[in-house]
């Protein structure tokens, strides 16, 4: 039998080999094509996407273009069977039980808004929210609107100096009044990895339903959504190497059944009269409308990728990137790192002394680096941290040792000229 937790792999198992990312380099055109090193650092906002994935694209508008679910001829028939095939990818991808709980939507923030509106929907005045000090505004809007809808109560766990979620506060602020708890697995800000599981127990020991936000989770951790017990995940196609425009809602069946639709049209309906209308069976109740049939089907190619590489080697090449990073980064006068979390995946965000962090990533940019420079759409993060903003790398399956060099190097030239 296997250990559960060792650190050892199996004895008769060979250690994986490491991923190696001068040959995955080669299965992007934009490194193939790029004039000069291309020093892309900014996955965490959007990887980039491989050949096979573009390839998935294109082939399906090329071969099978017919929309899905309406058509009685091959076409449509075979575009039908495409997209479900993603469905099903996504479902033994994340293990969900069913996948009938895997609902195609435009993106994280579209999953997000979904549970908001079916979910919040049904709440009650005095119900309460409770999310991070560590979330994206995509996880922290939604309700705010929910609040001026229902009169629920949006509750923050404050987090540590560190920026960690510490599970005695989460603890602290579940109340009877509970009714949801929305938190994020990696904050796209600091690369903190909360404990997604420890946090579920704690809040279904609560009462209280779960929704994780897995956008930056899903390209570097193993999701497993009946392990973690979660009631709703949700994530973007764009982040795991697939297509922009699509992402996913898991939910566990019994709180989909129990939601009303969030959007109205074509397929999610089962009869429609003047007087009434009755919704189509799941997962079809939350798809309304034409989906982005393409990009799922890009989405299932990027599974696929994904799992060939494996997800270990990918955690285990950008934990040992990150980790160099970092030692390099806070080597450096006038860098302050922001954030030690302990458990960090492959995200360093920092600030260069005196120099703001739009300055700096403009210069970064026009010297061929790509970070990401802002507040990263968390704000209330930021407030926190007292600062405007940081600057941001994250790494991907594709960074090389030779991309930290690069962002040093970019570092002290943007010193130089505005230091
Ligand atoms: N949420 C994306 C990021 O963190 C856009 O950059």
């Amino acid at each position: 039998m296997e250990p559960s937790t060792g650190i050892l792999p199996p004895m008769n198992k060979p250690a994986p080999q490491p991923l190696d990312p001068v040959a995955i380099r080669r299965e992007f055109a934009c490194y193939r094509q790029a004039g000069a090193p291309l020093v892309y650092l900014d996955s965490a906002s959007s990887s980039l996407k491989p050949d096979c994935v573009i390839d998935a694209v294109a082939n399906h508008y090329r071969q099978t273009p017919a929309n899905i679910h309406r058509g009685l001829y091959p076409m449509s028939e075979a575009a039908t069977a495409a997209y479900e095939n993603a469905r099903e990818q996504v479902r033994r991808f994340i293990n969900a039980a069913a996948r009938e709980e895997v609902i195609f939507t435009s993106g994280t923030t579209d999953a997000i808004n979904l549970v908001a509106h079916g979910f919040g929907n049904a709440l009650q005045a005095g119900d309460e929210i409770l999310i991070t000090g560590l979330e994206h505004h995509a996880n922290i809007v939604p309700w705010q609107l929910l609040r001026e809808r229902r009169g629920i109560v949006l509750k923050v766990v404050p987090i540590t100096p560190a920026g960690e979620v510490d599970p005695t506060d989460f603890r602290a602020a579940l109340g009877p009044r509970t009714r949801l708890a929305a938190f994020t697995a990696v904050s796209n800000a600091l690369g903190t990895e909360t404990p997604v599981a420890e946090l579920v127990a704690l809040a279904r020991a609560a009462g209280a339903a779960t929704l994780v936000d897995a956008a930056q989770a899903m390209a570097c951790c193993p999701v497993d959504v009946q392990a973690w017990g979660c009631d709703f995940l949700a994530f973007s196609g764009h982040k795991l190497f697939g297509p922009n425009g699509v992402g996913v809602l898991y939910g566990r069946r019994e709180r989909l059944e129990a939601m009303n639709p969030f959007k109205g049209g074509g397929d999610m309906i089962r009869a429609v009269t003047y007087e009434r209308t009755t919704y189509n069976d799941l997962p079809y109740k939350f798809e309304a409308g034409t989906p982005p049939i393409a990009a799922a089907v890009g989405l299932g190619a990027a599974i696929q990728w994904v799992e060939e590489l494996g997800l270990p080697r990918i955690a285990t090449h950008e934990a040992a990137l990150v980790a160099a990073a970092i030692e390099q980064l806070a080597a450096l006068p006038g860098v302050e790192l922001v954030g030690r979390p302990r458990r960090r995946r492959s995200i360093v965000s920092f600030q260069l002394a005196g120099i703001h962090p739009h300055d700096a990533g403009t210069i970064l940019g026009t010297n061929g680096i790509a970070v990401r420079a802002g507040h990263h759409c968390a704000q209330p993060l930021m407030d926190y941290l007292g600062l405007p903003a940081t600057i941001r790398a994250s790494f991907s399956v594709y960074n090389t040792p030779e991309d930290i060099t690069a962002l040093l190097a970019g570092i002290r030239r943007t010193q130089e000229i505005l230091g």
